[in-house]
Formats: C-alpha cells, sequence, structure tokens
C-alpha cells in the first residue's frame, strides 16, 4: 500500500517537475478579444516584453463570468474584455486592481473606469450603416429612436444576439430608462426589423438589398471596403449625442488576485504603446486611444466620433443581466 502510494507520488514529481521548472508561463491573459484579431500582437508583445505570455480565449461576457467563479484561485494576470461593461462589472465585484498613474494617465478619462481599474486598448463605434443604391444621405434619420418610423418598416437590420449591440441597449437603459428602452425594441420589432445573428451578415444584408439600414459597430464596413472598394454600402453617425453613437471601448484590466502584477502592467503598457495603438487602427480598423498614431483614413476622424457620441459613463455599462432580461422580454432572444 506504501509502496503504491509512493510510487504515485514520485510519479506525480516526475510529470510536474519540468513543467513547472520550464513551462510555466510569466503572464496569463484572459483574452474576450479574439484569436484572429489578436494573435499577431501577442506575438509582438512577446517579443518586444521577453515574457512568456499565455492566453485563454473565450467569449468576454463568459470569461467575466469563469473570474467570478474563479475568484482569488483564479490563474489570470490580465483580463482583455472586448467591452467595457464586462470590465465594469469586475471592478464593480472588487476583482480588480487599481492601475498605475503612469497607465492611467496615456487614456483619457471617458475612455477608462472611473476607478482605476481598466483603461479601454482600443474604440469599436457603433454606427449607422445604410445602402448607398437606395438611400440618400439627406433622408437618413437623425435618432436611433426614428427607426420605429413608419418610413423604415422592414428596412432596419440589427443583431440582438451581439454583444456590442447588447451593450448599447445596456447604455440606451442607463440614459433613456427602462420603460423607454423596452418600447423602443417592442417598436423595432413590431416595425419589422430583421434580426441578423451578428454584425457581418447585416452589411451582407444590406449590400444584397434585404436591408436599407443596419445598426452594426463601425469597423465591419472596413473590413468588407478593405476586399471591395465598390461594397455599395456606407456609414455614419446620428446626430450629436444620440444614444446610437455609442463609443465603446475594448480594454483591459488586472486582477486583484494576481501574483505577478508587474508583469501584467507590463502587457497592458505594451497594448497602450504606438506600436499596438497603431496596429489596432491600421489592422484592425478600430480606434487608437492614445494620441500620436497615424489616424486611418479610411476611419471617421476620432475627435468627431468623440463629439458624436452619447455622454455615456461607460464604467455603468456593467447591466447586461437585466439587458439579457428586457430583451428576452422583448421576444428577441
Ligand atoms: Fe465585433
Amino acid at each position: 500500500m506504501h509502496l503504491r502510494i509512493g510510487l504515485v507520488l514520485l510519479l506525480l514529481v516526475l510529470l510536474a517537475a519540468p513543467g513547472a521548472v520550464a513551462a510555466g508561463p510569466d503572464v496569463v491573459i484572459y483574452s474576450g478579444r479574439s484569436k484572429s484579431l489578436v494573435a499577431p500582437l501577442i506575438v509582438q508583445l512577446q517579443r518586444e516584453t521577453g515574457l512568456k505570455v499565455e492566453v485563454r480565449y473565450g467569449k468576454t461576457a463568459a470569461l467575466a463570468l469563469t473570474l467570478q467563479e474563479e475568484g482569488a484561485r483564479s490563474p489570470a494576470d490580465l483580463y482583455w474584455a472586448q467591452d467595457a461593461g464586462a470590465l465594469a462589472t469586475l471592478s464593480r465585484k472588487g476583482l480588480l486592481a487599481r492601475l498605475p498613474e503612469a497607465l492611467l494617465a496615456r487614456v483619457p478619462a471617458e475612455l477608462r473606469g472611473a476607478q482605476g481599474t481598466w483603461v479601454g486598448t482600443s474604440g469599436r463605434a457603433r454606427v449607422l450603416a445604410y445602402s448607398t443604391r437606395r438611400i440618400k444621405p439627406e433622408e437618413l434619420p437623425k435618432s436611433v429612436f426614428d427607426l420605429t418610423a413608419p418610413k423604415w418598416k422592414g428596412r432596419v437590420g440589427w443583431a440582438p444576439m451581439n454583444a456590442s449591440f447588447q451593450a448599447f441597449v445596456t447604455a440606451m437603459r442607463i440614459h433613456h430608462g427602462d420603460e423607454k428602452t423596452l418600447a423602443w425594441l417592442r417598436a423595432m420589432k413590431e416595425n419589422g426589423a430583421k434580426a441578423y445573428p451578428k454584425n457581418t451578415p447585416i452589411l451582407q444584408a444590406l449590400a444584397a438589398g434585404e436591408i436599407d439600414l443596419g445598426l452594426p459597430n463601425h469597423y465591419y464596413l472596413l473590413r468588407f471596403k478593405a476586399a471591395d472598394k465598390n461594397f455599395p454600402v456606407a456609414q455614419t453617425t446620428f446626430a450629436k449625442g444620440d444614444i446610437g453613437n455609442l463609443l465603446n471601448v475594448a480594454g483591459a484590466g488586472i486582477l486583484k488576485s494576481s501574483k505577478r502584477k508587474e508583469a501584467a502592467q507590463r502587457c497592458l503598457a505594451f497594448l497602450l504603446s504606438p506600436k499596438a495603438q497603431q496596429y489596432f487602427t491600421s489592422s484592425v480598423f478600430e480606434y487608437p486611444v492614445i494620441e500620436g498614431v497615424i489616424p486611418n483614413p479610411s476611419l471617421l476622424p476620432l475627435r468627431q466620433l468623440r463629439e458624436q457620441a452619447a455622454p455615456v459613463d461607460l464604467g455603468k455599462l456593467d447591466g447586461l443581466p437585466a439587458t439579457l432580461k428586457m430583451l428576452r422580454e422583448a421576444g428577441l432572444l
């Protein structure tokens, strides 16, 4: 009996030792940003910092749940989210550490959490996309609330299951209240808004003539245009301050439970470096969050976008469960 336990222990030691000594990462990132988008940047990060980085990819909301379940036992050092809401949730639950001032100071105040626990790493805007074949710019609606008018019956596409859309609904709830938001969702449905599983098919449906207006994130059109400059879709913002113009961010924070905060800070510093920021805008068509990056000429200027944006505190976009409940109530999920 003792011999058997001894053998098992020996085996465990033999199995664990090489891994523990040689293969352990310097830092673990939980990334809600997809691998296809950020893998090249992770390669660069490792090269620049000399850190051995392990990345666990997943959906932003699912990883946030995992982090809450794991608590202090989490192997994660850095959490990189696709939108501000998940970061706001983790911050409110006390799972994120306060970041050094030097990191915080690199990012404009409206693109990071007020508690200093997370920063935006790139900007993602909600826009109004439209068919250039069937819509004249002068007939475009000025507000997202105008989309329930009879004129737009059956002509608008949206993606109620998409996380960015849901973040926008959360912003509408904060800004206009639950009652008005639920009424808008129901009116949209009654007006024949066509639901797509995500943003890409919205753009395809616009080009194919299934719909004339759509509510995607800004960068999808740029991807289509990069492949085909005659892609028959354009995009714009609603009137200044309209909630349809939500300027959200992908962002990151360091786990309070991390024992490798210094390494995590170096990763975050890299994500805010001119090189990484240039990658976000040139290759992924997102907005940089720091100054001094060469603007992507096919993007609406960031200054214009920030001026047009709805005045929303991204640190308060943590009401996803209530938003999902509302979407179900409206029969959209
Ligand atoms: Fe997206």
